[in-house]
């Protein structure tokens, strides 16, 4: 058995890890009683959890001035680092006047505080150009360009000790909320040298069963890593897509080459640059390949299909460590009878099934099945009962 030291290096080459425990832990908790609170919203609570559990190693916490500048710019820290996108704590400018560096606050989940930040610096911050250099557009109907817009003129940046999980990690999903150590001990107990990750925040389709077993031919195990932070209200909500992916690996996934997990990262929709994050992120997790399909990341038609692929050209392959594999769009094909791409087809487009997410969303709302060529009918059976829980309700994917 490999040691899991042997696996691939984190990013930055040390596995963050800012989860308090036992004396240290009482100490954090009772002291941050006496401290100032900031209540965070769901996405820096993601973002909390994904800092301390080391899933963003190198970052120890939120990015201070300097850091965030270059990495608006040239997507890598000050050391160098590759990192694409700024992970920010935002506060309103009342709260940043009451502020001062130097000082210790409180974290907190409503009245609860969860971690410790200590304050760096305090600075204001250009949310346009962040949207223009990061998102790659300034259009407030972008999803994630309106969070950025919404939140606060003010960053804190310092460093972060957590000594209390946020609700989501102690209640959604925890036997699949792995963190980085664990899945690397799973890697290493399992003898997987190659693993190539899986990042998605829709139900499980053909097309990403043909991708994902196509790349675990060439590997020894696939890490699964559905995103369950917040997502657009109109995604499918992240427990009827884990209940998706719990059916098909049941019947059709070898259990000894699978591991699901969840990656509690709230979705950012920022494609090529969100694609890098992915990828680090992931290497964090012990992944050594991940995949990166078409429009990976993307929302609407703000980036182009293959626009997430290109972006790991502009790096040498290793400053980002982990290997992307490439794969174009893929579709069902009428007269092979399989799932293709224009790679493998020789058919033409009046072969080829294509449904839009909001055909998809259209059809599971009327309570209808999909076309098996598209998703397999245990999937759809959970989809559309899903559907119908949800039906009427406020999206649970998004809370302020
Ligand atoms: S994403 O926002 O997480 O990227 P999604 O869950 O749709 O959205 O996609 C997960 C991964 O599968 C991404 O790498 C995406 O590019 C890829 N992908 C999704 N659908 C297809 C498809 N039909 N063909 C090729 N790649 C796909």
């Amino acid at each position: 058995m490999p040691h899991p030291s042997r696996l691939i290096p984190p990013h930055g080459g040390t596995l963050v890890n800012r989860v308090l425990t036992g004396a240290l832990r009482d100490a954090a908790r009772e002291r941050a009683q006496t401290l100032p609170r900031i209540p965070l919203r769901r996405s820096s609570l993601a973002d909390l959890e994904m800092i301390a559990i080391g899933a963003y190693s190198p970052l120890t916490g939120f990015l201070r001035r300097a850091d965030y500048e270059r990495v608006v710019d040239e997507m890598r820290l000050t050391n160098g680092i590759v990192w694409p996108i700024p992970v920010t704590l935002a506060v309103d400018e009342a709260t940043a006047r009451a502020l001062k560096p130097g000082q210790d606050v409180a974290l907190a989940e409503g009245e609860r505080p969860l971690a410790i930040l200590h304050i760096d610096e305090i600075y204001p911050y250009d949310k346009e150009r962040e949207a223009r250099e990061v998102y790659r557009t300034t259009d407030p109907n972008h999803p994630g360009v309106a969070r950025l817009y919404q939140q606060g003129d003010y960053l804190l940046g310092g460093d972060i000790w957590l000594f209390d999980w946020p609700r989501a990690a102690r209640e959604e999903f925890p036997d699949l909320r792995l963190t980085p150590a664990q899945t690397r001990r799973i890697f290493a107990e399992r003898g997987w040298r190659q693993v190539v990750a899986f990042q998605t925040r829709n139900p499980i389709h053909r097309a990403h069963e043909y991708i994902q077993k196509s790349a675990l031919e060439i590997v020894d195990g696939l890490l699964l890593h559905p995103l369950v932070g917040e997502t657009k209200p109109d995604d499918i909500p992240a427990d009827v897509r884990i209940a998706s992916y719990r059916v098909v690996l049941e019947k059709y996934y070898p259990k000894d080459r699978v591991l699901l997990a969840v990656f509690p990262a709230a979705m950012r929709y920022a494609g090529p640059r969100e694609a890098v994050m992915h990828a680090l992120a992931r290497k964090n997790y012990g992944a050594t390949h991940f995949i990166v399909g078409r429009d990976h990341a993307g929302v609407g038609r703000y980036y182009g299909t293959y626009d997430a692929q290109r972006i790991f050209d502009e790096f040498p392959p290793e400053d980002i460590g982990i290997v992307p594999l490439r794969f174009e769009h893929a579709f069902y094909c009428r007269s092979c009878g399989a799932v293709v791409t224009a790679k493998t087809c020789p058919h033409g487009p009046e072969e080829w099934l294509h449904l839009s997410g909001t055909q998809v969303r259209a059809m599971l709302r009327r309570g209808e099945m999909l076309p098996p060529e598209f998703t397999r009918p245990e999937v759809s059976r959970v989809l559309v009962e899903g559907m119908r829980r949800y039906q009427g309700h406020p999206s649970p994917n998004v809370s302020s």
